[in-house]
């Protein structure tokens, strides 16, 4: 079967990762690849319904062991619907946000037991692990100003961006110690650089990785 590939784009608020993914996305159509762009929480119908229930906060009240538990809800829809055909049909796939955002902002912000983290992740995921995560990195502060600009004056920050600097910089930190951990799947951007030039540090991180791919072995414990 061809196989195609996962990437995952990750990192703190306004670090540019929708931005990046469209031009990456452009840059791989020209060049004739198949590429998916999606995104989470969401990225199917199921996922989407769940969406509005996480960020307006309207699951926050009930805690982030509720929260976590609907992420990954939305993530196995996610990856049964869309995600794995996609791949399995030969695409590229290219996601904004994935597993690390829940070890990150439910895990480690939220405060909940890693060992319940890690089974939830394997339910949500079955074996759908990214070949390639990309972790832009940002200075929290830098990275919510630029959030309260894209959202312009009328909106309010959503129930994650919505909290202290502290909590965003213990996220941005955990973000980094994930690639610090799995170096082989994990590279982090700057994302601060101008977008040119990030754009042309994500073609060729990329691009490099997919030259060099070996055949992937995912493990799925039951049929999708
Ligand atoms: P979104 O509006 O999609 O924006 P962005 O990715 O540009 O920040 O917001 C998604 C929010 O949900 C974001 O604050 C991170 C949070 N989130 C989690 O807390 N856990 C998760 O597993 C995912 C996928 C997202």
């Amino acid at each position: 079967m061809a196989s195609g590939f996962f990437i995952t784009f990750e990192g703190g608020e306004g670090a540019g990762k929708s931005t990046q993914i469209e031009r990456l996305a452009r840059r791989m159509r020209a060049k004739r690849y198949d590429v998916l762009v999606t995104r989470e929480p969401g990225g199917s119908p199921g996922a989407e319904a769940v969406r509005h229930v996480l960020l307006s906060g309207a699951a926050e009240p009930f805690g982030p062991k509720m929260e976590a538990i609907l992420f990954a809800a939305a993530r196995s829809d996610h990856v049964e619907q869309v995600i794995r055909p996609a791949v399995e049909h030969g695409s590229v796939v290219l996601c904004d946000r994935f597993v690390d955002s829940s070890r990150v902002y439910q895990g480690v912000t939220g405060g909940l037991d890693p060992a319940f983290m890690e089974a939830l992740e394997a339910v949500a995921i079955n074996g759908m692990v990214p070949d390639m995560t990309l972790i832009f990195d940002i200075d929290p502060a830098e990275g919510l100003k630029r959030a309260a600009l894209r959202r312009g004056a009328d909106d309010g920050p959503d129930r994650f961006e919505k909290e202290t600097l502290a909590v965003h910089q213990r996220r941005r930190e955990a973000f980094l110690a994930i690639a610090k951990a799995e170096p082989e799947r994990c590279v982090v951007i700057d994302a601060a650089a101008d977008p040119d030039a990030v754009e042309n540090v994500v073609t060729e991180a990329v691009f490099a990785a997919l030259e060099n791919r070996l055949p992937v072995q995912r493990k799925q414990t039951a049929p999708a």
